[in-house]
């Protein structure tokens, strides 16, 4: 009899950069203020990045190869989860793929490529993670989500400006015997891609392209994807509301997931947040919040982790994990 394979996630790592944005700071360059960033959406700073992509992503993804003990040789694939690579190819994972064998006399080909869903990327690269390495092909996936959302922020703009900030997860997933990852709810709702969206070559701003949102559509978008989406899952897994440890959602405004906890029933100590430190990160946001409750003592062996995200596309996703 064929035994069952499963992934799981044995490494994690980030890269946070130093350079803190206040609120005030912000309300010195748009008409806004502390009281109502804080109020409208829990976040009171957020970080912004000196370094590309290839370079912050490449510092978290060693950081994970060292918590997981091992070395980029060990890497079947690398699958780099981001929304603002600064060229439209060759894709960031290639560029890391190069960084973290800097100096290797005989460096490893393994396969790198790019995934872009918005927000919801880095639960969506965890996603293809996990099927490569359930279907036998390969064993052990770097999986990095790095985005640099302020250089595409228009700091003119106070509806946005306020929200983003720069980031890089990576994780470590690799085959196992029993799950880990016990299963994936995704969908997309392309009739309101225009909700969210970033022009390449638009030179409606002086030639630079911003990020461009509406928020009160993504914010009722945001709450109603999500709640379906963890539905779903529970139903698929056969699993209840009461059933989770641990609940995770992509970090965009903590009013929405409040919102949520409300009409999903779960109680307020279940739910880990950082979104007052770092604002809107996009695709390093899940990664960086199971990095951190794990740091914090919050995800234990035997936990059941729910996690659902929200992105441009309109996309959205759900996955249900077992820490062993
Ligand atoms: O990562 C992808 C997912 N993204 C999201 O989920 C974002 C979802 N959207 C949101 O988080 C919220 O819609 C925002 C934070 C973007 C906006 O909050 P809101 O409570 O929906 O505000 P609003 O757009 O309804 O605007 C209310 C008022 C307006 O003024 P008037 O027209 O009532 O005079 C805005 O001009 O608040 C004003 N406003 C601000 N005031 C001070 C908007 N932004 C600001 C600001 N400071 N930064």
């Amino acid at each position: 009899m064929t035994k069952e394979r499963y992934s799981r996630i044995i490494g994690s790592g980030v890269y946070i950069p130093d350079r803190i944005l206040t609120n005030r700071d912000l309300a010195m360059r748009v008409d806004t203020s502390d009281e109502w960033i804080v109020t409208r959406t829990g976040i009171r700073e957020r970080r912004v990045s000196d370094k590309d992509n290839p370079t912050q992503g490449a510092i978290a993804l060693e950081k994970a190869l060292k918590s997981a003990h091992l070395k980029p040789s060990n890497l079947d694939m690398i699958i780099c989860a981001t929304n603002t690579q600064e060229q439209l190819f060759p894709a960031v994972a290639a560029k890391i793929q190069a960084k973290i064998q800097e100096g290797e006399e005989e460096p490893q080909y393994m396969a790198a490529f790019d995934i872009q869903v918005g927000c919801s990327s880095g639960l969506y690269a965890e996603c293809i993670a996990n099927a490569y390495i359930k279907s036998g092909s390969i064993n052990t996936v770097g999986v990095v989500a790095t985005d640099t959302l302020t250089k595409i922020t228009n700091y003119s703009d106070r509806s946005t400006c306020v929200l983003f900030g720069d980031m890089s997860a990576a994780e470590i997933i690799t085959v196992s015997s029993s799950p880990g990852f016990i299963a994936f709810d995704l969908g997309t709702d392309g009739r309101i891609s225009h909700l969210i969206s970033c022009h390449i070559y638009s030179d409606k701003f002086h030639g630079k392209s911003y990020l461009q949102m509406d928020g009160k559509k993504v914010f009722n978008q945001a709450i109603r994807r999500m709640e379906e989406t963890a539905r779903n899952i529970l139903k698929k897994a056969n699993y209840s509301f009461s059933d989770i440890n641990l609940f995770l959602a992509h970090q965009a405004n903590q009013r929405i997931n409040e919102n949520l906890l409300e009409r999903l029933d779960i109680p307020r100590d279940k739910y880990f947040s950082n979104l007052e430190k770092y604002g809107n990160t996009s695709s390093p946001s899940l990664l960086v919040c199971r990095h951190e409750a794990k740091q914090e003592g919050k995800l234990h062996s035997g936990d059941l982790v729910l996690s659902v995200v929200v992105g441009s596309g309109l996309s959205w996703g759900a996955s249900l994990y077992k820490e062993i």
